[in-house]
């Protein structure tokens, strides 16, 4: 005897936020959404707070790095709008980002199994989406900015300058919580890059056989060690994101003089 079916209509056909989950699904994006505004928010208002210092002594904020001299009073922008050309695609293309934004801002969908917002998706087939499909460019320049940060991390350990705020203070070699901030930002940035889809893409993708050769065989061990590193990208993008801020804000404050930083210069 046939076994009597009921058709249950998909939670897009129902309707916007239609579903048939009894669990709190919208926590989670309506937390992300927030998380994001604030975050993001912060560092689209920094780049323009170039009057509001961000440096001192060895210290700059990592939303200035690399700092370049002189641009600020020949193009008449902030530099920070400069440098942040290759991180602000990477990080707005990121896979991680886009299931984040899709869910969390355009509602489109909401969450698994959740009524859709947008009748009309296309996908990343149509402008301005379609820019995601070039999140492996935004990682060759972020790729670069690896090592300029921890330029500026390693360079917080040096003091050049002998006299901050009218105060002569210790040159040379020392360590300040500035440094402690500036090097953990460096890792967190650094993991968030190395562990990029597209980066595990474009290290092990591609190949028909690992152990053929020397070189491929390489490039298996490395894509092992960054798949590891992918499975926590999430991670890595929050964690990166939050520092950068929080290093900017206690940059910004020690440079202020809202703060005074423990270091053995004397600042
Ligand atoms: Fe997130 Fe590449 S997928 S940075």
């Amino acid at each position: 005897m046939a076994r009597a079916e009921t058709a249950v209509a998909s939670p897009h056909r129902l309707g916007f936020f239609a579903t048939l989950r009894g669990d709190t699904w919208w926590v989670e994006p309506a937390l992300t959404g927030f998380g994001m505004l604030v975050f993001f928010g912060w560092l689209t208002v920094s780049i323009f707070l170039d009057k509001w210092a961000f440096e001192i002594g060895p210290y700059i904020s990592p939303v200035f790095e690399p700092k370049l001299f002189g641009a600020k009073d020949s193009v008449f922008i902030s530099p920070a709008l400069i440098v942040l050309v290759g991180p602000i695609p990477f990080r707005a293309t990121c896979y991680y980002y886009r299931r984040a934004y899709y869910r969390s801002w355009f509602l489109s969908p909401p969450a698994c199994a959740v009524g859709d917002a947008s009748r009309k998706y296309r996908g990343e087939t149509a402008l301005p989406f379609w820019f995601n499909n070039l999140h492996r460019f935004a990682m060759y320049i972020a790729l670069v900015f690896v090592p300029i940060l921890w330029y500026g991390a390693l360079r917080s350990f040096y003091n050049s300058d002998e006299i901050i705020d009218g105060k002569a203070v210790e040159t040379g070699f020392g360590i300040g919580l500035g440094s402690v901030f500036l090097v953990v930002n460096a890792f967190l940035l650094m993991m968030y890059t190395f562990s990029c889809h597209s980066l595990r893409h474009w290290v092990g993708g591609g190949l028909n056989c690992f152990s053929c050769s020397a070189w491929t065989r390489t490039r298996k061990r490395l894509w092992d060690r960054i798949t590891v590193w992918n499975a926590q990208h999430r991670l890595w993008a929050w964690t990166s994101l939050i520092w950068i801020v929080a290093t900017d804000i206690y940059i910004r404050l020690v440079a202020n003089g809202n703060i005074s930083d423990p270091n053995t210069w004397g600042f």
